[in-house]
């Protein structure tokens, strides 16, 4: 194969998936199991599944605490998944929530919203130290997409 085909191949996703479920904490770790089963064919070390379920968990937290933080009744997360032949992993978080006024101040380590002190402001920082990409996208009243990604298995080729 040519190195043009190679990259072409490489940035092509192998296989995807979509879920839409409500946003409710019981469905934090759904959310992660889901991912884990996800990426399971990538045999991924105990660590590295360690820390995609906690940047995935983090992220549904957010939507569900600070996107949703006034929604009533029928609030939804859309989770979704792409393998790539070199084995990266891409997961997109997405609320249609509240939004982030300042997209590059909320991810500060210690930067908070919550007025009554018991969230720590790390949650970004955590995403960002676990995966090998974080990513961003919000509009005030529209919503918030956070992209993560997370290579399995490089360090083992
Ligand atoms: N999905 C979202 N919708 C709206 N605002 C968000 C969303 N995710 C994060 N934010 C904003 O970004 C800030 C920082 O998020 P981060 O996860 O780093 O910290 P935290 O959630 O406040 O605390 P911790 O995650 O440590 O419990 C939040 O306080 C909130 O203002
Ligand atoms: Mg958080």
């Amino acid at each position: 194969m040519s190195a043009t085909a190679e990259k072409r191949k490489a940035k092509k996703a192998v296989d995807t998936f979509k879920l839409r479920f409500s946003a409710k904490s019981v469905n934090e770790s759904f959310a992660r199991m889901a991912v884990s089963a996800f990426v399971a064919r990538l045999d991924p070390t105990v660590s590295e599944l360690a820390d995609i379920k906690t940047a995935v968990s983090e992220a549904v937290t957010n939507c569900i605490v600070h996107g949703y933080k006034d929604a009533r009744g029928d609030a939804e997360i859309l989770l979704k998944g792409s393998i790539y032949a070199d084995g990266r992993v891409v997961i997109e978080i997405k609320d249609k929530g509240l939004g982030i006024e300042d997209v590059e101040t909320a991810m500060l380590p210690m930067y908070t919203t919550d007025p009554a002190g018991e969230r720590s402001g790390m949650g970004f920082t955590v995403m960002g130290a676990f995966c090998d990409g974080l990513k961003v996208r919000s509009a005030v009243g529209k919503g918030t997409t956070v992209v993560l990604t997370k290579k399995i298995g490089f360090g083992r080729l």
